[in-house]
């Protein structure tokens, strides 16, 4: 995130470019859509974010009855046996018959905070048959663009495999669901997929991967507007000024910037069951696996809520998985596998609440600390928030906590327990894109 990202010199062009607000500028529009979707942001986020936690870890424990410790079943190699769904969020669909002709149910598995996310839940099913992205203005019917555009309420699927090249960010529209189960769908070696000033969005089973900066330009970003963007950076997904999105069974790897980036507002959000990998090659320093909050000068970011849960961070990851600022993140029962410098930092204050990961650290002992508190001036950052429980530490790793733990609302007596670290593999052994065959459980 940068911001030189929007160019608005727009007085000559716009003359040629239909809008509805005739008389408003592009940075009168972008300003407009930043204070409604702020105002959104604020109605959709959480007061009792505790309840929310609680509900989540609810979930998982429920989904694990009667599992302990000692079952092991081979875990570590390649999985042939039946289905076999041991997070809350896969076993409500996965391990059904008929997934296909049941798409709609995935709405009911949604956890944590983005857990009111419906997507295209109210909309007919489009299929997208077309893999081309020629024309960002008006993208051909057929196509994931024109798909993505429309202003009413669709579940997006796929007619085959495919490799979709994008030629530009791919601007969502709000009440949408990109379900790529049945088929392989590469999102691949081109721009990737922003989620701008819109609500309710949810990206489901795909591989997003070699992504590279959008030219900018030109773009249709929305059925009604079109507008001028800049350059991009190059991030995998970017939820920008949104809310509720649900984000989950992505594999993804090697984009420029960031794997995905939240900032601007966002809240309502759960980023679950993905795979992220090889995203070292770059040697900026800015390297990202996952961005919440761009800057430490807009403390609109308070009202970011998000939840990260049995997502694998493996191989050739570096840092940031996430990198905080401000809002308030519930980063649960994930596996991390590999990093090379740190896994969770953060600046401006954040609440890190990390529950039931397992953090196995590199063999580098200056790399041995999960957390990284960015810039910190004094003693401030003992004030913030950043608290563990139930991970499992492993080589040596180790997570600086601080601030006061979490309280639980007076009239409750206690807090649902996380499930505990040693159950991480198992939540998290089927994260990533699935391999879904029509007629077979996922
Ligand atoms: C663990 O589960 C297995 C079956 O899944 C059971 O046989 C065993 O008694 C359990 N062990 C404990 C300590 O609960
Ligand atoms: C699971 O086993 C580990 C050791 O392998 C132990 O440290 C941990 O407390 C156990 N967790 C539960 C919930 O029994
Ligand atoms: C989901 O919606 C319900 C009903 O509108 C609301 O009470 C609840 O706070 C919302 N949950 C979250 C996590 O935003
Ligand atoms: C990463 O993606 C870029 C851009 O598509 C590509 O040129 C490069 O070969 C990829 N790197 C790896 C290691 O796959």
């Amino acid at each position: 995130m940068t911001s030189c990202k929007f160019i608005f010199i727009l007085a000559i062009i716009s003359v040629t470019i239909p809008r509805l607000h005739a008389d408003e500028s592009e940075d009168e529009w972008f300003q407009r859509k930043l204070e409604e979707s702020y105002k959104a942001s604020v109605e959709a986020h959480h007061d009792d974010p505790v309840e929310v936690i609680d509900h989540f870890n609810y979930h998982v424990n429920k989904a694990l009855e009667g599992e302990n410790n000692s079952t092991r079943r081979g875990l570590g190699q390649k999985y042939k046996g039946e289905c076999k769904a041991q997070n809350p969020i896969d076993r409500c669909w996965r391990c059904k018959d008929k997934w296909e002709s049941n798409r709609k149910k995935l709405v009911e598995c949604v956890k944590g905070f983005g857990r009111n996310t419906t997507g295209g839940l109210n909309g007919e099913f489009y299929t997208v048959t077309d893999d081309s992205d020629d024309d960002v203005l008006n993208p051909k019917p057929g196509t994931l663009r024109f798909a993505v555009l429309q202003p009413q309420p669709l579940w997006i699927i796929f007619a085959r495999d495919m490799t979709i090249k994008l030629k530009a960010e791919l601007l969502m529209g709000s009440d949408k669901t990109i379900d790529g189960r049945g088929f392989m769908v590469h999102i691949a070696g081109g721009a990737g997929i922003t989620i701008q000033f819109v609500r309710n969005v949810i990206i489901h089973n795909l591989k997003v991967h070699d992504i590279i900066p959008g030219p900018g330009g030109m773009i249709r970003s929305s059925f009604d507007h079109v507008g001028q963007r800049g350059v991009d950076d190059g991030d995998g997904i970017q939820i920008f000024g949104s809310q509720n999105v649900w984000i989950d069974h992505l594999s993804m790897w090697n984009c420029t910037d960031g794997l995905i980036d939240v900032v601007k507002g966002s809240t309502g959000i759960t980023i679950s069951n993905n795979h992220l990998t090889k995203h070292d090659h770059c040697t900026k320093v800015r390297l990202q696996v996952f961005l919440f909050g761009a800057s430490d000068s807009d403390p609109g970011d308070k009202v970011m809520q998000i939840t990260l849960a049995f997502n694998h961070f493996g191989k050739g990851l570096v840092q940031r998985m996430p990198r905080c600022r401000w809002g308030f993140f519930h980063v649960v029962n994930n596996d991390y596998t590999h990093w090379l410098m740190y896994a969770i930092g953060g600046t401006s204050a954040p609440t890190i609440i990390s529950q039931g990961n397992r953090f196995i650290a590199p063999p580098d002992p200056k790399a041995k600390m999960i957390t990284h508190r960015n810039n910190v001036v004094g003693d401030e950052w003992k004030t913030w928030i950043w608290r563990s429980e139930k991970d499992v530490f492993i080589n040596g790793a180790y997570f600086v906590e601080s601030g006061e733990p979490l309280k639980a609302k007076p009239y409750k007596k206690d807090f649902v327990k996380a499930k505990d670290g040693s159950y991480v593999r198992r939540l998290t052994r089927f994260s990533g894109f699935l391999k879904c065959v029509k007629g077979v459980k996922c």
